[in-house]
């Protein structure tokens, strides 16, 4: 691992204000339904539990693990599911729970193929929006940040998988890059 160290990019008190207001939005635009939160583990973990917290409706959960084909998300655009979903989404008021969305392969993937589940609608919610690195369209309806083409750990975000437990997100900062 380099040597670095991580800068606090947003504090524990913004992140939990944001993360209460998507919760209240999503109240509002599911009134009357029961919403079923999909987590993509494992960087969606520790939003979608402070998000389920924040939604004042019924909420049921499930938990899917996938991962590109050859291990490397940059290059590959296929996601392999490595743990999926215990129950169907058929008819079901779908909201995907992620860390990030980057390039986008990921997502748009695995939302084309859980549309074909037939859920009765299949929304995107992510924590983190990297506009700026996006290759492939996806259709985000619900944003926490957006932050700059930096790379960023904390709250279920890891850099070689520790710093998922950050309660904040921070930006990892490499030694050798400081003061260029
Ligand atoms: P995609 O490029 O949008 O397909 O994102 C793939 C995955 O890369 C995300 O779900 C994250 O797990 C990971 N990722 C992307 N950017 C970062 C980052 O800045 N920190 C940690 N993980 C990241
Ligand atoms: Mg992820």
């Amino acid at each position: 691992m380099l040597k670095h160290h991580v800068k606090v990019l947003l504090t524990e008190q913004e992140v939990d204000k944001r993360i209460q207001e998507i919760g209240e939005q999503i109240t509002k635009d599911f009134a009357g339904k029961t919403v079923h939160l999909v987590c993509v583990l494992k960087g969606g973990s520790f939003f979608m539990c402070e998000l389920a917290k924040h939604i004042d409706l019924p909420v049921s959960l499930d938990f899917m693990s996938v991962s590109s084909y050859g291990g490397d998300t940059k290059s590959s655009g296929v996601v392999k599911i490595v743990k999926d979903l215990d129950e169907p989404l058929q008819g079901k008021d779908v909201i995907v729970v992620e860390d990030i969305v980057d390039s986008g392969r990921t997502l748009s993937y695995l939302m084309e193929m859980l549309k074909d589940r037939r859920p009765a609608s299949l929304t995107l919610c992510t924590l983190l929006d990297k506009p700026d690195r996006r290759v492939t369209d996806v259709e985000v309806k619900y944003t926490g940040f957006k932050v700059p083409d930096v790379f960023v750990v904390g709250y279920g975000l890891d850099y070689d998988q520790i710093y998922r437990n950050l309660p904040y997100i921070g930006e990892v900062v490499f030694d050798e890059e400081e003061g260029k």
